[in-house]
């Protein structure tokens, strides 16, 4: 098993591969390939691989945000689960994003991967995306779970939630109180 920076010429490969697993009904993409590839021609170093007698296995990739390090995607191929290799594949971007000089690591957990991070010391924050016009008047105090941070862009209210563990039902019940269209787990570490 090697982890490695993955190559150049090796970039696609490693995209269709993460596609496969994260995006398998192959809907519309949030990062493009072109967005990809921009990002890895400045910091090569934040997309790596886990290779088994040079088979791609596992990969990270990551993105440059003002102080973060965003961890865009994760994928471990499925016979390979299990057994510790996304720790490892994650302690070795770790210690590539350290090399970045950035504060942290942020990142969006799918589901079933809130767990993982949990065990991998990375916080949990809830946050919910209202559109500006389902913005409830008194938003600010509709819960007793503590608003820790909030941005405006021009179509949506961004809202970020104190949270000690990721709980579906409490997901699930402030997006409905809060009328928002979208509810998820962000995690963060801190680099420092
Ligand atoms: C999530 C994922 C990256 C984890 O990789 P992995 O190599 O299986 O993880 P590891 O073997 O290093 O597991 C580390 C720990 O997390 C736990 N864990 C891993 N996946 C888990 C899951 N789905 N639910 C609960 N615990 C999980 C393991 O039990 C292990 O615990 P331990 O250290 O106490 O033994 C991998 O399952 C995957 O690629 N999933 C599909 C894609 C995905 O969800 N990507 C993340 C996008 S945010």
């Amino acid at each position: 098993m090697e982890l490695k920076t993955i190559h150049k010429k090796k970039l696609k490969e490693a995209d269709e591969f993460q596609q496969k697993i994260l995006n398998p009904e192959n809907k519309k993409r949030y990062r493009t390939f072109g967005y990809v590839k921009k990002n890895y021609l400045t910091k090569p170093e934040l997309f790596v691989g886990a290779y088994d007698n040079n088979k791609l296995i596992g990969i990270i990739f990551g993105y440059i945000k003002r102080d973060n390090v965003l961890l865009g995607e994760m994928a471990i191929d499925e016979n390979y689960r299990g057994i510790g290799l996304g720790s490892k594949l994650l302690d070795f971007f770790e210690k590539q994003a350290i090399r970045t000089g950035k504060n942290k690591i942020t990142l969006g957990a799918l589901d079933n991967a809130e767990k993982f991070y949990m065990k991998r010391g990375y916080k949990p924050i809830l946050f919910l995306q209202i559109r500006n016009s389902d913005v409830p008047l008194n938003y600010k105090s509709l819960s007793k779970y503590k608003i820790i941070k909030e941005t405006n862009y021009s179509d949506a209210k961004r809202l970020f939630f104190k949270a000690k563990y990721p709980s579906n039902t409490l997901k699930n019940k402030l997006a409905k109180l809060f009328h928002a269209y979208n509810a998820i787990y962000l995690f963060k570490k801190s680099l420092k």
